[in-house]
């Protein structure tokens, strides 16, 4: 299911990168602590011992306020709290993981485009100032879309010569939680011990749940219930917009999804190495970006999923399609990254 061909020589960073086991140092950033789903990562991320130091970031004030808030919970890391545009290089500085949850949530309507206009300035601005301030961080990104905003942010960090594919990712774990939790429902088992690979990116018509490769491997669906089910956590994403009556997108269960990526992560900054579903650089399907179970480690990413899924007739023909759209979109955002330039 791996594939070797993203696997940095040791040489490739830096080695003020390396975080060592006896150290147990991991600093994180939030930009855009002070929405629905910074505030609630924030919350979240507190409770998290391997985290040494948490620094919330956001260009609203209200921020302060979810500082010294969750400040006065006991343990966790240490809380600093940085508002407007001039605090953000000191945001960043220090911090080894750099999560990027600031956005402009989309609309029922919105076209991709409009979506990438609204969130991409933000991106860029955040770009530019890890390029000067802290090149060996790993990005962490929520931003939709995010298919778009990968591709625009890595070609930034190249324009920026802070370019590293192993260490860039477009956070895709709501995907996973969703398919996990409606495949549980359905067959009415533990969800925690449930685990479904989803892979392609991360839109309506990228999101490839894999039911086939579900597991443990005896729990089975069968082509009806994985067809509802595939649709289902596609176009779960707008369902969430649309209760909300098109003013937010889902941020509550980001912030869990979210919060689950960051767990790992920390625990591979430490040297553990674990498996993540995530959106990165990946070029075996087709496509320069692409979303999947990875292995990380200490340096970001050791390997991307390669394309040897066992899968169903049904899933193939979805990932055809969705890769015909990722090209579309991963294209997208390059071609705003060349007009920024
Ligand atoms: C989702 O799938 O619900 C998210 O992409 C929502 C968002 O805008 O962050």
């Amino acid at each position: 299911m791996f594939s070797r061909s993203l696997i940095p020589a040791k040489s490739y960073f830096p080695t003020s990168y390396i975080l060592k086991e006896q150290r147990r140092n991991a600093q994180v950033s939030i930009i855009g602590a002070a929405n629905g789903i910074g505030s609630n990562l924030a919350l979240l991320l507190k409770r998290n011992n391997n985290i040494t130091r948490l620094n919330l970031y956001d260009d609203s004030e209200k921020v302060l306020s979810i500082g010294s808030d969750i400040s006065e919970l006991p343990g966790g890391p240490r809380v600093a709290t940085y508002s407007g545009y001039s605090f953000l290089p000191a945001s960043i500085r220090s911090s080894h993981l750099i999560l990027m949850v600031s956005r402009i949530p989309r609309k029922p309507g919105y076209t991709r485009d409009q979506m990438l206009a609204a969130n991409a300035p933000a991106v860029h601005r955040l770009c530019k100032t890890i390029a000067e301030i802290n090149p060996d961080a790993v990005l962490a990104i929520s931003t939709n879309p995010i298919n778009s905003i990968l591709p625009f942010a890595s070609s930034m960090l190249f324009k920026y010569c802070a370019y590293e594919a192993a260490k860039i990712f477009g956070i895709t774990q709501i995907d996973t939680s969703r398919a996990k939790a409606y495949a549980a429902k359905t067959l009415n088992v533990n969800p925690r011990h449930l685990h479904v690979p989803v892979i392609g990116g991360h839109s309506d018509e990228t999101i490839v749940p894999l039911f086939s490769n579900m597991t443990p491997t005896h729990y089975k669906l069968d082509s009806c219930q994985a067809d509802t089910l595939t649709k289902l956590v596609k176009k779960s994403g707008m369902e969430v917009v649309r209760n909300k009556h098109g003013v937010d997108s889902s941020t509550l269960a980001m912030a869990c999804s979210i919060n689950e990526f960051v767990e790992n992560m920390v625990e591979a900054l430490y040297g553990g190495a674990t498996v993540v579903n995530t959106f990165t650089a990946n070029p075996h399907f087709g496509t320069r970006f692409f979303a999947g179970p990875t292995k990380i480690g200490c340096y970001g990413i050791v390997e991307t999923c390669g394309a040897n899924f066992q899968m169903s007739e049904y899933e193939r023909v979805i990932l055809g399609n969705a890769i015909t759209h990722l090209n579309k979109e991963v294209g997208l955002g390059e071609e705003y990254a060349r007009m920024e330039a």
